[in-house]
């Protein structure tokens, strides 16, 4: 399947994760690779919405498990290595819960990988298990650019690509 750019995608968000989530899922069809399959995630979220700064994974170390270690990602250099409870990856990784963070300047022991994000949402990622394995971070440099329906649609997302 050949995939590129466009600029004629639904200017409803929640059509517009629709849309992108079938492509996603139709791109990843057979394919086992978890790697491949959150690259492609990022490539495609990223692809799918301009405003977001930085689209990508940080992977539960298998070495050292209550860290987070970078993975698959779109955007500016991020934070290699994030502790369980540190920041907003941190905190939904040790929680198991989505946050949706409109000023990370307001959040307790928020990480400023790149000082231009200024809001974000971070969804955990489980496998078939219900084991968690990782967690999606989505930068903006926008205040407040992410809403319940972001999480609803990336939440499902995750589900749909990890745990199915
Ligand atoms: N914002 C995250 C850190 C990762 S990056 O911004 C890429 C956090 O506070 O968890």
């Amino acid at each position: 399947m050949s995939y590129s750019a466009r600029d004629d995608r639904p200017a409803d968000k929640a059509d517009r994760y629709a849309e992108v989530e079938d492509e996603i899922l139709a791109v990843l069809e057979g394919e086992p690779s978890r790697i491949a399959r959150m690259a492609t995630v990022a490539a495609m979220l990223a692809d799918a919405f301009p405003q977001f700064f930085w689209t990508g994974f940080y992977i539960v170390d298998p070495d050292r498990p209550r860290e987070l270690v970078v993975g698959p990602y779109q955007g500016t250099l991020g934070c290699l290595r994030i502790a369980f409870g540190r920041g907003v990856c941190g905190a939904v990784a040790a929680e198991g819960v989505t946050r949706i963070v409109e000023d990370v300047e307001a959040f307790p022991g928020h990480i400023a990988c790149d000082s231009r994000s200024r809001s974000e949402v971070v969804v955990p990622v489980v496998d078939v298990t219900g084991t968690l394995f990782a967690v999606l971070d989505v930068d903006a440099t926008e205040i407040a650019a992410f809403d319940a329906i972001d999480a609803e649609a990336l939440e499902r997302l995750m589900t749909r690509v990890f745990a199915a």
